[in-house]
């Protein structure tokens, strides 16, 4: 049975002011939903508390996968669950490779023993069939595997990184995607890279909230459903015709409707 993320006037504050002010949004396995919406209106801010970023402070609602209540899960939990973020603005971890990471990260969701150098045959297969994944997804970005070995997006150019994100989206497969902003920076190259492992991972195992300001990706990853934020909230939903209202007149005319 497909999954059911759901997102139930959901609030949060961000040191102490009200950033997320009662937003609802069902995703199901297999649905693309993209979020637009003006600067500063929350987008990033729904991205880190689905996935459980300490600095923010829910003060009501509920995140539910298939009725099990998300927010009293620590991230790697979530992490467990399915869920997996692309951030807007990935971190350089200096000392830890691309690859080692994966695997680490591979090993820490599907609940197995890393393989040590002496490791049993098992582990030895698991590695090989996760290096076959890797290399799978190196091609599709049109990366060799040189990236592998360099630290996890340090010196990486802004598009490196964004790429990064989805080599990893690429080997976790999550239930549930929240891409925040993948398309920005990227050149048309890359933005075809990105959608190509997006559109690869598609199908009824992947839901997916693709936060963007441009419509551009949207000719790349068609979505499903378009839903726009202001102020904390979603107040509008739609379908592909929103994007391009939205790119044609902006955003005053929804905020001048909405208050
Ligand atoms: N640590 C913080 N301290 C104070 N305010 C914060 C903090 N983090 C976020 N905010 C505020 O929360 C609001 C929402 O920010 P958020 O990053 O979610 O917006 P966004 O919709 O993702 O914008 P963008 O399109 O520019 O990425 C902004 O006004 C921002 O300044
Ligand atoms: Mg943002």
């Amino acid at each position: 049975m497909a999954s059911t993320l759901e997102i139930r006037d959901l609030r949060c504050n961000v040191e102490d002011k009200e950033i997320l002010k009662g937003v609802n949004l069902t995703v199901r396995q297999g649905e693309v939903h993209a979020i637009m919406g003006p600067n500063g209106s929350g987008k990033s801010t729904l991205a880190y508390t689905l996935m459980g970023h300490p600095r923010y402070e829910v003060t009501g609602g509920e995140v539910l996968l298939d009725g099990e209540n998300l927010l009293e899960l620590p991230p790697d939990e979530r992490a467990k669950r399915g869920l997996f973020l692309a951030f807007q603005y990935p971190q350089e971890v200096p000392g830890v490779s691309v690859a080692n990471f994966l695997r680490t990260a591979v090993n820490a969701l599907r609940g197995e023993e890393p393989a040590g150098p002496a490791g049993s045959g098992k582990n030895l297969a698991a590695l090989t069939a996760l290096q076959k994944e890797i290399e799978a997804a190196l091609e599709q970005l049109r990366w060799d595997s040189s990236f592998t070995r360099r630290y996890l997006n340090e010196g990486f150019s802004g598009g490196e990184k964004k790429k990064g994100e989805m080599l990893q989206m690429a080997v976790l497969k999550p239930k549930f995607a929240i891409m925040d902003e993948t398309d920005s920076g990227l050149d048309i190259d890359a933005l075809k890279d990105v959608a190509r492992v997006f559109n690869n991972l598609r199908g009824p195992e992947l839901g997916a909230i693709v936060i963007t300001h441009y419509q551009r990706i949207l000719k790349y990853i068609e979505p499903d459903f378009v839903h726009i934020m202001v102020d904390g909230r979603i107040v509008r939903s739609g379908g592909r015709e929103l994007a391009e209202e939205v790119e044609a007149k902006g955003y005053d005319w929804i905020k001048a409707q909405v208050g």
